[in-house]
């Protein structure tokens, strides 16, 4: 007796064991029901199963997944809530047995019409699909349980299986939801991209970036010395080589000296060139880099560098746009345009004596500061989809990011900026495959997004603030990407749809 128990015991742990892996597989809905169903035949002895689901449209049972029924039984398995002993569990939430369906049973109402095909010792059991507190179903089972199998047991089983049905519905369903939120987020990034192709290269939606473009599409026309301002890594010499593709200089050459790179007194001689014995070493003439990009752009790259002696020189350039070579007594008239950069601050150096005042203000004639990374987060999914985008396609790979990763990334202050940026997505896309989520992230990265949880959120201002504000808030904040604005709000993209509605807030394009 007490072996013959105790192998029934263990069948029925086989079972739960079985379900719970077919369950955690990561099959699509419709493959994993099929699977349970069948797995209740072949380790249960289970020939007839069914799954029905509650349709809230037509608010009926559905026979979705059945195992043994013939597809005239499925079509006619439909119940009302109540209506049937499926009808029943789902309404009231409790299993229901019925041993060896007795022929006179009238609560068993035979709607699908399988009764003529049983062989009339079976037992109908049938167990609720739970989500959380909520009946979403009806897990159906006829067995025929030999003397030695208890039904109870049995019965036992079944209901955690019911319970790990709905927790699979569960997952499943918001797997689907994120889906769906990932569909939209691309969609929406990727017309965003196409939009910026005037500016190819340069990425971003945030108001501040859209304003800096304007003023480089307009001074890119003129002949005018721009002065680009920034931290590093924000895109300065990004911005230099755009304005020179848009100019009518674009033909003509785009020569970089980083003035902080070269020793001072090699950086005249770079500049300016030389001829055949100026000092040791000369033993040719050399033309300058304002020679040699005659009719082009000249890009002064950490002009807060260049040492003193040498500004005196350069100003020379921008006012009379002649240049003399070392050692040379010819003045040699150059065509250039000047862009100059730096992220240091001008006035202070000036204030210092390290940077001269009247040179400053030569340059300072369009200044176009470009602000760091933290103060435009809005421009990071952008971003980020952007470089996924290069490195994906340098690496042969298609990496993304899950809605939660990007939301980190917006978190993080990003001191080295766009730079920074581009370097992790970088690294990220080759240490990894699929989705990139929030443990794949670099641990400082995390660390920040950690320490931003658990500061308090509601500022007395944040309170307030109408519903209706915040909203506009969030979905300037992120760049109009609803599914993302949503989970900034705390709401489910359907209530962000239904508020935007109510307020008429208007979503804007770009
Ligand atoms: N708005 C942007 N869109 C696309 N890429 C950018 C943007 N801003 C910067 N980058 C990229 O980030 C990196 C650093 O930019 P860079 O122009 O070298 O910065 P800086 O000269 O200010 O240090 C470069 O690879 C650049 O192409
Ligand atoms: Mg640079």
């Amino acid at each position: 007796m007490g072996a013959a128990r105790k192998s029934i015991e263990i069948k029925e742990l086989t079972i739960v064991n079985e379900i719970a892996k077919i369950l955690s597989r990561g099959f699509n809905l419709d493959t994993a029901l099929n699977e349970v169903l069948k797995s209740l035949y072949a380790f249960w002895d289970v020939r007839y199963s069914f799954i029905a689901l509650y349709d809230r449209d037509s608010r009926v049972l559905r026979i979705v997944k059945a195992y043994g029924f013939t597809k005239e039984e499925i079509e006619r398995g439909v119940f009302k809530k109540g209506e049937g002993i499926t009808g029943k569990v789902f309404k009231t939430g409790f299993p229901v047995v019925l041993t060896s369906l007795p022929p006179g049973e009238s609560s068993f109402i035979n709607k699908t019409q399988i009764r003529d095909r049983l062989e009339g010792n079976e037992s109908f059991i049938s167990v609720p699909i739970k989500v959380g507190g909520t009946v979403i179903g009806v897990l159906s089972v006829f067995k025929s349980f030999s003397h030695r199998e208890s039904i109870e047991k049995g019965l036992e089983s079944l209901m955690i299986v019911g319970t790990l049905l709905g927790m699979f519905m569960k997952l499943n369903e918001e797997l689907l939801e994120k889906e769906k939120e990932w569909e939209e987020e691309k969609k929406v990034l990727t017309e965003e991209l196409k939009r910026n192709m005037s500016l190819e290269g340069v990425v971003g939606v945030s108001e501040r970036i859209n304003t800096l473009l304007e003023v480089v599409r307009k001074v890119a026309l003129t002949d005018s010395t721009v002065l680009i301002l920034g931290e590093s890594g924000t895109g300065k010499s990004l911005i230099a080589k755009k304005i020179h593709i848009l100019s009518d200089r674009r033909e003509k050459p785009f020569i970089t000296i980083n003035c902080a790179a070269i020793p001072e007194n090699l950086l005249e001689a770079e500049l300016f060139g030389y001829e055949k014995g100026a000092f040791t070493g000369a033993t040719a003439r050399k033309k300058g880099k304002f020679e040699l990009a005659d009719g082009g752009t000249v890009f002064l790259d950490e002009i807060g560098d260049m040492p003193l002696s040498l500004q005196a020189k350069l100003l020379r350039v921008l006012q009379d746009k002649e240049v003399e070579r070392l050692g040379g007594d010819r003045t040699i008239r150059v065509n250039v345009r000047i862009i100059a950069a730096t992220n240091k601050n001008l006035e202070t150096l000036v204030r210092e004596g390290k940077f001269r005042e009247d040179l400053y203000y030569r340059l300072n004639v369009v200044p176009i500061h470009i602000p760091p990374l933290r103060e435009r987060k809005e421009d990071i999914p952008l971003l980020v989809e952007y470089f996924l985008e290069k490195f994906n396609k340098k690496y042969s790979k298609s990496v993304r990011f899950s809605p939660e990763a990007i939301r980190t990334l917006m978190e993080y202050p990003w001191h080295g900026n766009v730079r920074e940026l581009e370097n992790i997505v970088e690294r990220l896309v080759i240490m990894n495959e699929g989705v990139i989520r929030d443990r794949e992230l670099p641990s400082h990265i995390l660390a920040y997004a950690e320490v931003i949880d658990i500061a308090p959120s509601s500022l007395p201002e944040e309170l307030e603030k109408t519903e209706r504000e915040r909203i506009e808030e969030a979905l300037k904040k992120t760049g109009y990407v609803k599914s993302r604005a949503a989970k900034l709000l705390g709401y489910t993209l359907r209530q962000l749809d239904y508020r935007i509605q109510k307020y008429g807030i208007e979503v804007k394009r770009f």
